[in-house]
């Protein structure tokens, strides 16, 4: 570890989401110059970068062109042209994690390959090239039901994931390259987010429990620390540990896992990068998600990912029968509930289901988070002036 200057080093960060918006007020305070690629130019982070681009990440030159610019580069989304990121290394641009190892996380059925080598718990799975693969193996009785199938390239929050359970969801089934896999009998869904330096030091944070929204597909709260045993806790940790450490990656990876009604661990799916289960971090650890990112970037020492006090985070999700310039109802009350922290993402426009933000609440006690958590559904909404349905 040389001596860092952080005054004097240019970042670029793709895209400038909101996940982006939260790591660029931790780069903020520690003097970088930032820069966003976004191909909108009223996306969440606009307005907070020293320099933005308006440009398409998945076009190559776009890429290449936007990580010339900087010393360090990173991201905050998965879609991105690799072959960019890959030419950039090569002109000695740190590009971080590694491209490598996001073309192997941009693909589903690549990541399940990789767990299966490495005999990392993960649900059995087949490859399938298009829908009338799918059926042909219904019809010949080697696939039954029920069972998932994910695109294996472009899904994002629920959208690529099909759960066929009879003969009656067939019209469900995705025409596209994917992995079909066998349906866990879940009973919880919690995150690991994972760090490690060049160094090889690594530091993962306390065990998050996802709280989904059937109707939106979409996590609907989380609360940390989780409600599982202690061998459950150390069994996901040790396992984002010697993943990270088998990746021989270097950045954040947020990894989700299932626990099935036996009480067994299995590994969902990653993302290298920071990610919805962490945003209580900011408040509720001595380090946050996007701090550490930073420290593993710069080749800093990690940061200590303690907990403060527990949290539970909820999604600020536009209201299903709005759409238009966005209005947050009842902000006033839910501002004046001790320990919420509110985040709102500056998107001007809310549409049905939209992240438009987050309430992070912290609390000595998690069943008062949690209670906190039930009032704040109940009175904050994200409405619009204008409703046309
Ligand atoms: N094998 C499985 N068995 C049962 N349910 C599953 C399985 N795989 C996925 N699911 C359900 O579908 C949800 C979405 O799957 P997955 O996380 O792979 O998709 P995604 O599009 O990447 O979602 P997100 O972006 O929200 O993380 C999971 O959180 C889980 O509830
Ligand atoms: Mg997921």
């Amino acid at each position: 570890m040389g001596s860092i200057d952080t005054s004097n080093l240019k970042i670029g960060f793709i895209a400038g989401g909101q996940l982006a918006k939260m790591l660029i007020q931790k780069a903020s305070q520690w003097d970088l110059e930032t820069y966003i690629l976004d191909p909108d130019n009223r996306c969440a982070s606009q307005g907070l970068t020293n320099h933005f681009m308006q440009g398409d990440f998945k076009d190559e030159n776009t890429v290449y062109n936007f990580g010339k610019q900087v010393d360090i580069l990173t991201f905050e989304i998965e879609s991105i042209n690799v072959n960019g990121l890959k030419r950039l290394v090569k002109e000695g641009v740190k590009v971080i994690p590694h491209p490598d190892i996001l073309e192997m996380i941009q693909d589903k059925g690549l990541q399940k390959t990789f767990f299966e080598k490495h005999h990392f718990p993960t649900a059995a799975f087949r490859y399938f090239d298009d829908k009338s693969d799918i059926i042909k193996s219904i019809n010949e009785g080697s696939l039954t039901f029920p069972f998932v199938q994910k695109a294996r390239k472009g899904g994002y929050d629920g959208r690529g994931v099909s759960i066929i359970h009879s003969q009656n969801d067939l019209e469900n089934i995705l025409d596209t390259p994917s992995v079909v896999e066998e349906a866990v009998s879940i009973a919880k869904e919690i995150s690991v987010i994972v760090a490690r330096n060049k160094q090889g030091e690594i530091q993962s944070f306390p065990i998050v429990e996802m709280i989904f929204d059937p109707k939106a597909n979409l996590v609907k709260e989380l609360a940390c620390p989780a409600k599982i045993s202690i061998e459950q806790e150390k069994k996901a940790r040790d396992i984002a540990h010697q993943l990270i450490e088998k990746m021989d990656m270097v950045g954040l990876l947020a990894i989700e896992f299932f626990i099935d009604t036996k009480g067994d661990i299995f590994i969902n799916e990653m993302a290298p990068r920071p990610h919805n289960s962490g945003h209580h971090t900011i408040e509720s650890n001595i380090t946050s998600q996007y701090e550490q990112l930073l420290r593993a970037v710069l080749d800093m020492p990690l940061g200590s990912t303690k907990m403060l006090s527990p949290a539970v985070m909820i999604n600020l999700l536009g209201d299903p029968n709005h759409e238009g310039a966005v209005h947050y109802e009842n902000l006033e009350k839910v501002m004046a509930i001790e320990g919420a922290h509110v985040h709102l993402y500056g998107k001007k426009i809310t549409r049905p289901f939209r992240k438009m933000g987050h309430v992070t609440i912290t609390d000595n006690n998690l069943e008062n988070a949690l209670a906190k958590a039930e009032k704040i559904h109940q009175l904050l909404k994200v409405t619009s002036w204008k409703t046309d349905r």
